[in-house]
């Protein structure tokens, strides 16, 4: 398992330090992601969760134009222990990556999220001008059976290419906030996932 978890975690730091952004199918079993799936606040998302917006404190708007997604910030001390799982792995990971690429991410951020039916998120970069705390953006996909017509692509777009990675469960793509514009196309079917933020400065905690 340990051994397993370290060759993950370098074929991610390896992956990042050449192109930017890492694909790692496996990286929660599939007990785990049903686990997560299984949790009441998520199969009952649409109703429980928040419209995502856009920008931050006074600038934050809802624009469903731009995105159509339904968020929960999770709170780390208050959450299950499936959740627990995935994020004492993203902040093993995080630890693996400050030592493998001599960075300095202090902390993540992470939220439950449900895309509807017919919602996206048009092409866009993380970082927000006025807070570029965010380093790293990290999305664990919770989709099974996930098939092509349902659409729900991340596109990610590079400097002289686009590339579209489908939602599937268990995969995590990990990519730098500060470089990679990226869009979700519209989904047919109902998209879950956890995303995240690997960040310079700990969390605040001021979502919650
Ligand atoms: C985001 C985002 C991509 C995805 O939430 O900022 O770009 O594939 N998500 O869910
Ligand atoms: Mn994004």
């Amino acid at each position: 398992m340990i051994q397993k978890l370290l060759t993950q975690f370098e074929t991610i730091a390896n992956a990042l330090a050449t192109d930017g952004i890492a694909v790692v199918d496996d990286f929660l079993s599939r007990e785990e992601v049903q686990s997560i799936v299984a949790e009441d606040d998520f199969k009952n998302g649409l109703l429980r969760f928040k419209r995502a917006g856009i920008g931050q404190a006074q600038e934050h708007q809802i624009n469903e134009s731009v995105r159509g997604d339904f968020i929960q910030w999770i709170d780390p001390a208050k959450s299950s222990s499936p959740i627990q799982i995935y994020l004492q792995r993203m902040n093993e990971l995080r630890g693996f990556l400050n030592e493998s690429l001599f960075i300095s991410l202090k902390d993540i951020e992470v939220h439950k999220t449900i895309y509807p039916p017919g919602s996206y998120y048009k092409r866009h970069l993380d970082q927000f001008k006025k807070d570029d705390h965010r380093k790293l953006s990290a999305i664990l996909y919770l989709n099974e059976d996930w098939q092509e017509t349902d659409g729900g692509q991340l596109r990610v777009y590079f400097p002289d290419r686009q590339k579209d990675y489908f939602p599937l469960a268990g995969r995590l793509i990990c990519f730098r906030s500060d470089l990679l514009e990226h869009e979700v196309l519209p989904t047919q079917r109902a998209r879950m996932s956890l995303t995240g933020w690997m960040l310079d400065q700990l969390n605040d905690l001021k979502h919650l």
